[in-house]
């Protein structure tokens, strides 16, 4: 193995002489090829990439204008083109790679760090000024101050403490509470009349609240999303299996800041929020694909009753609308 060869550095100056020194001592240049045979394959090996890249760019000019894109061949070309053109690239760039790794001379670079602490005898100052100024308290002396401070200290963080009572009650169940339950049936926002299975298109989206909700306001957390896919278009199974035929009940609300959402977009079956554009996956079990909102919008688990009409199998299993830190 060839010694390793010392790079000369730079030369001391008056500013920094013992920094110069150690960078000359400690920059060591070292062949990467052990042996000349070594060095020879090694040679052989960028000379065949750049031999294979310089090919391939031969092949790109004749593909060009041998492939006629009228004959109806342009992807033929483009598949010519294309694969020739990254062929070049990645062997021209291996062969560079291959020359660094093994012919060029690495080179270690060793540089101590400085001391960061401040002279001993400023350290010393500094302690002893601090135990000055401590003396000159009077701590010891005065018990009666010492006594009353270790108390206003003591007591400091009590009041830390009792403000987090501020942030309100804890909201216990009823987050879930939204008027949905088992058995009751899915009534039309606009007519208030229930909904029958068959009546909804394909592609339609119907803003529907439970029978006998009074007001929209008062039951802000109700108003959801009946939505009717066309078959085989709900990819996820537990989506499938939570509706009925094709349809399924999701929240209404936006997760994120809880604005009503209904842009249903038909082809990728996209919903996206007008507020800050939060798009939600609907046959992916509504889960986020973009924006702001952090969880998917929750699903109503649905079924039909006796005479055909769509009921809620139960309330919502996690609470509807923004996350809880999130809530005004
Ligand atoms: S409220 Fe829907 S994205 Fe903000």
């Amino acid at each position: 193995m060839p010694p390793p060869r010392k790079r000369v550095g730079r030369r001391p100056t008056d500013d920094n002489p013992a920094t110069v020194e150690r960078a000359s001592d400690q920059h060591i240049l070292e062949q990467t090829a052990e042996t000349e045979e070594e060095e020879r394959f090694a040679e052989l090996q960028v000379a065949a990439l750049f031999l294979v890249g310089t090919a391939m760019l031969i092949f790109f000019i004749v593909a060009y204008f041998a492939i006629s894109i009228r004959d109806n061949l342009g992807q033929y070309s483009n598949y010519a083109l294309g694969g020739s053109l990254a062929l070049a690239l990645f062997a021209i760039g291996g062969g560079f790679i291959v020359w660094a790794k093994k012919l060029l001379p690495h080179e270690k670079a060793i540089q101590d760090r400085h001391d960061f602490h401040s002279p001993e005898a400023e350290e010393i100052e500094a302690e002893n000024t601090f135990l000055a100024g401590v003396d000159d308290m009077g701590l010891g002396k005065h018990k009666i101050l010492r006594r009353s401070l270790l108390g206003a200290l003591g007591l400091f963080p009590l009041p830390l403490v009792i403000m987090l009572r501020d942030l309100g009650p804890l909201p216990h169940r009823s987050l879930l509470r939204t008027g949905w339950r088992a058995g009751v049936r899915l009534v039309d926002l606009d007519t208030r009349l229930p909904i029958k299975l068959g009546t909804v298109e394909i592609g339609g989206l119907v803003t529907v609240m439970p029978e006998g909700f009074t007001d929209v306001d008062e039951d802000a957390l109700a108003p959801s999303m009946l939505i009717r896919f066309g078959p085989g278009q709900i990819m996820s199974k537990k989506e499938r299996e939570w509706g009925v035929a094709d349809h399924v009940v999701y929240s209404k609300i936006c997760t994120h800041a809880g604005c009503p959402i209904s842009l249903l977009e038909q082809q990728t079956h996209h919903l996206l929020c007008p507020c800050h554009q939060s798009t939600f996956d609907m046959v992916n079990d509504a889960k986020v694909i973009f924006g702001p909102a952090a969880r998917p919008l929750p699903q109503l688990r649905i079924g039909l009753d006796s005479e055909g009409y769509f009921i809620a199998k139960g309330p919502y299993s996690q609470a509807v609308g923004p996350s809880f830190w999130e809530r005004r």
